[in-house]
């Protein structure tokens, strides 16, 4: 009991973690709102924060990982077969393979290229003509797969939630469907009253 209890208070945490699509889309959107052109001093800022929380996110997905697993084995008595069979178990862990498979892309092939870019700017010279629509275009995709780790990251907790109290698959779709409105909203523009 006691080492369930810790082993969710791990994943709980983990979960909370894993609010960085949400934060990174928060930013984004600011930027944006902010107006000013392409230049060192904001845009490094912010390529900074952002490129730093990669590592982060890793971290935490494999503490999800190691967590989740060790509650399956407490909860399920061990019964792996589980893991393909439990529509709520699939889902929870292809999220989570898509998750990384997303961090990994960003990672280790869009920031670089927007690095490669940035690298050009400097703080004290003009920027260089045609920069700014390159990185504008990275940008939008590192968005959008942003928008989808939110997503993702709400449809694991849901069926999470569900894996514990095991309620009505339809509630669950339907809170999917509300999911991924919210992932939506928060993807288009900044949510100032938090849910809106
Ligand atoms: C992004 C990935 C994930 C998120 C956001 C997530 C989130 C959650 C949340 C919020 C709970 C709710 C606990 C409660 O109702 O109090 C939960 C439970 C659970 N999760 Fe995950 N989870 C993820 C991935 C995984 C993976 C990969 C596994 C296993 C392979 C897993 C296994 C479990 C199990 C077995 C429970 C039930 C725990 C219990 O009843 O004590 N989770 N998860």
């Amino acid at each position: 009991m006691e080492l369930r209890a810790f082993l969710l208070v791990v994943h709980l945490l983990s979960t909370l973690l894993m609010a960085a699509p949400f934060y990174m889309l928060v930013i984004v959107n600011e930027r944006a709102r902010f107006g000013a052109p392409l230049g060192y001093f904001t845009d490094r800022y912010m390529e900074n924060i952002i490129r730093n929380n990669a590592v982060r996110c890793f971290i935490f997905q494999g503490t999800m990982l190691a967590s989740g697993l060790g509650l399956f084995y407490i909860t399920r008595g061990g019964n792996w077969v589980l893991l393909l069979t439990d529509p709520t178990m699939v889902i929870k862990w292809v999220a989570l393979a898509i998750l990384v498979s997303l961090l990994s892309h960003i990672h280790f092939s869009v920031q670089p290229r927007i690095e490669s870019l940035m690298n050009q700017v400097k703080p004290d010279a003009p920027v260089p003509e045609g920069i700014a629509p390159q990185i504008k275009a990275l940008r939008s995709r590192r968005k959008r797969l942003s928008g989808i780790c939110l997503f993702l990251v709400l449809t694991a907790l849901i069926m999470g939630v569900r894996a514990t109290f095991f309620y009505n698959f339809y509630l669950a779709l339907g809170l999917v469907a509300i999911a991924a409105l919210y992932a939506w909203r928060v993807y288009r523009k900044p949510v100032p009253l938090g849910w809106m």
